[in-house]
């Protein structure tokens, strides 16, 4: 097919509530390590990895290698089969958790089913059925994970779940109370007692959240933050989840989950997208009690296939062997201080933040007034496109730009990858 035979059909037997970045949207032909290629030769540095999913570089060959020979050797059988594969994903997972505290696995094929699994197990284990999400969230597109979402924009249709309440988040550069972290005492945290005891029956099934707000443009709390919230939970008799679809397998850093920064042990956690460098996953993983709670029987037709399981360990594998959660810290803190450079140059950046190689900048009309750069941020996504960098957007009001390269480059991808923002904002700016 033309480019243009392909963007046709898109429209003509696709969804349209698909949505693309850019006013012409980007057909992506064929990729490999940090690069992607459009259908006009063209050649980009993805400093996005398809949604925080490229963990080890696209096509990894030491990766691919082990999954052409699984595919020959057994694709499908489902999970009323044991095999070994699903079996060596869930240990090496059981031996890597918080603790070394969360030893049970349940794959199925994306982010939401892995939630969706993990509210039903919380609900299964505190006979609750009441949780606790937070505003600016992201948690997927089921009825469930939709509602638990809490950015108008994600949540489509009527929202028809009862038993979901929505905390404020740790939403620093714009403090939802309005306060300064320290002088805060972290205001947010300790609000959590006062939205069980009056939206809450006070006896809890869960909190639920990302430790690093992805979609809602990479929001990360104080380190006081999660485990004030741990505490409040518990004493409600809830479960703590952590929602790591993004933030783990060393995105952030020297640790294999986002929530470790916190110094929290989970009850169970969630992960999907970079465990298997891009073929379809989805992980919860509990403490054995909570796992076992989950009585009566259920099948996953896909969850714990060969081929995908042989694809997540030989990622796991990789990140290990290379060590990459260093070189995320490492190269990610060689990415915040460019970063922090653009924003001493660019007055749009109006905060610099993440963890690893989780970073994000948001952009504002100007820095006083905090109001945000929505237009800008489009404008500079075209710039960077021209500039032949991928990146990506996120944010409720839709001016955060972030950046999650793989696990895998060097201190050279991020000075090109710099250089090239730097021109991108100049673009639009004129600075
Ligand atoms: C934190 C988080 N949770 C859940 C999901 C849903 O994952 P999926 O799109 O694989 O269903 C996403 C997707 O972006 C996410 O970022």
């Amino acid at each position: 097919m033309t480019k243009d035979e392909i963007l046709v059909g898109q429209k003509e037997y696709l969804f349209p509530s698909l949505f693309h970045y850019f006013e012409s949207p980007l057909v992506i032909e064929k990729a490999k390590d940090q690069y992607v290629w459009d259908t006009d030769g063209n050649q980009y540095l993805d400093f996005f990895g398809g949604i925080v999913t490229i963990s080890v570089g696209h096509c990894n060959e030491t990766v691919n290698q082990k999954v052409r020979a699984q595919l020959d050797k057994l694709q499908h059988v489902s999970s009323v089969f044991a095999t070994e594969p699903q079996v060596a994903l869930a240990k090496k997972i059981a031996s890597i958790t918080p603790g070394g505290a969360l030893t049970k696995s349940f794959f199925t094929n994306s982010g939401s089913e892995a939630n969706e699994t993990a509210i039903l197990a919380a609900r299964c284990y505190t006979g609750s059925t009441e949780v606790i999400a937070l505003r600016h969230s992201y948690h997927g597109r089921s009825s469930l994970t939709m509602a638990l979402t809490a950015q108008a924009a994600w949540r489509l249709g009527p929202v028809t779940q009862a038993g979901i309440v929505h905390a404020h988040n740790a939403y620093c550069y714009r403090c939802p109370f309005g306060m300064t972290y320290p002088e805060c005492g972290v205001k947010c945290a300790h609000d959590l007692t006062e939205l069980i005891r009056t939206t809450t029956s006070g006896r809890i099934a869960a909190f639920i959240a990302e430790p690093v707000q992805g979609v809602g443009g990479f929001i990360t709390p104080p380190k006081e933050y999660f485990p004030i919230v741990e505490k409040i939970v518990r004493d409600a008799g809830g479960l703590f989840i952590s929602d790591e679809v993004q933030t783990a397998w060393g995105r952030t850093g020297k640790k294999w989950f986002g929530i470790e920064h916190w110094s929290v042990v989970p009850d169970i956690i969630t992960s999907a997208k970079g465990l298997a460098n891009g073929s379809p996953i989805g992980l919860t993983v509990a403490k054995p009690a909570v796992a076992d709670a989950l009585k009566g029987v259920q099948i996953s037709t896909f969850g714990g296939n060969p081929v995908t399981a042989t694809a997540a360990k030989a990622v796991l594998d990789f990140i290990e062997e290379n060590h990459l959660r260093q070189n995320a810290a490492d190269t990610g803190a060689y990415l915040r201080g460019g970063l922090d450079e653009l924003k001493h140059k660019h007055p749009l950046i109006g905060d610099v933040r993440g963890l690893g190689l989780m970073q994000a900048i948001e952009l504002v009309d100007d820095r006083t007034s905090k109001h945000p750069a929505a237009a800008a941020t489009l404008a500079v996504m075209e710039a960077a496109r021209q500039q032949r960098i991928l990146l990506g957007k996120g944010g409720l009001h839709g001016n955060v730009l972030r950046i999650t390269p793989p696990l895998n480059i060097t201190k050279t991808d991020v000075d090109e990858f710099v250089r090239r923002l730097d021109a991108s904002l100049t673009t639009v700016t004129g600075v």
